[in-house]
């Protein structure tokens, strides 16, 4: 049985994606067409309708997390799509907003996606990236075992660990013409990871 079964499991888990849906809340205006990148159980995105209720968020993901309950995709303002291609299967400047969270280093081209997500966003548009960058080799080694632990709890999520450093992202960014117009980071308080959240504008 997967861990990502138990109650305690999905309590956590809500938990956190409530914790990051107060932190979005405030980078995202209500009434945006939001697309979810990597969007796993969608817990993230039913917490943040609690506080933005005109939001539209379309949830993409290379598998239907096991705790992606259909239930919530009855909420007209929730959609779900399977990614099955390489490509993102949307027009260029189709959202208003694109979150990636946690999702770019398990992306088989981080540098690709970013491309992609850069491609679907309005003119008006932005990017929230939210990710573990990490500061030298014995930290890649140390966000990478944690992160493969914690994703073989849950069944058919694929992990390939293509994690880049702080450094590459930010040259990525300039290569990319993306403009940083927000940064933070958040300390996670139990394990030694450097989140960094970055939002980025074309
Ligand atoms: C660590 S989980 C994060 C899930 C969710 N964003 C969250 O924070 O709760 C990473 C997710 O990215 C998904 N993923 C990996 N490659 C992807 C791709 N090319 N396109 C969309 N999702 C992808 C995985 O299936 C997984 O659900």
């Amino acid at each position: 049985m997967f861990i990502a079964n138990l109650p305690i499991y999905k309590k956590l888990t809500q938990k956190r994606s409530q914790k990051f849906a107060d932190y979005l809340s405030k980078l995202i205006p209500d009434n945006s067409s939001v697309l979810d990148f990597g969007c796993g159980n969608m817990y993230t995105a039913v917490e943040l309708l609690k506080t933005l209720p005109n939001l539209k968020v379309t949830g993409l993901d290379v598998v239907k997390d096991q705790n992606l309950d259909d239930k919530f995709l009855s909420d007209k303002r929730l959609s779900f799509k399977l990614l099955t291609t390489k490509e993102i299967p949307f027009p260029d400047n189709t959202f208003d907003v694109v979150v990636a969270l946690a999702t770019m280093h398990h992306t088989v081209d981080p540098e690709y996606y970013l491309s992609e997500l850069k491609r679907i966003i309005k003119p008006t548009g932005c990017i929230i990236l939210i990710e573990e960058m990490y500061l030298h080799l014995l930290d890649k080694a140390w966000i990478s075992s944690q992160d493969w632990l914690l994703n073989k709890m849950k069944a058919g999520v694929p992990v390939p660990l293509n994690f880049r450093s702080h450094k590459h992202y930010l040259n990525e960014f300039k290569k990319q013409g993306l403009k940083i117009v927000f940064e933070d980071g958040i300390r996670s308080s139990v394990t030694y990871m450097h989140v960094y959240v970055y939002k980025l504008t074309k």
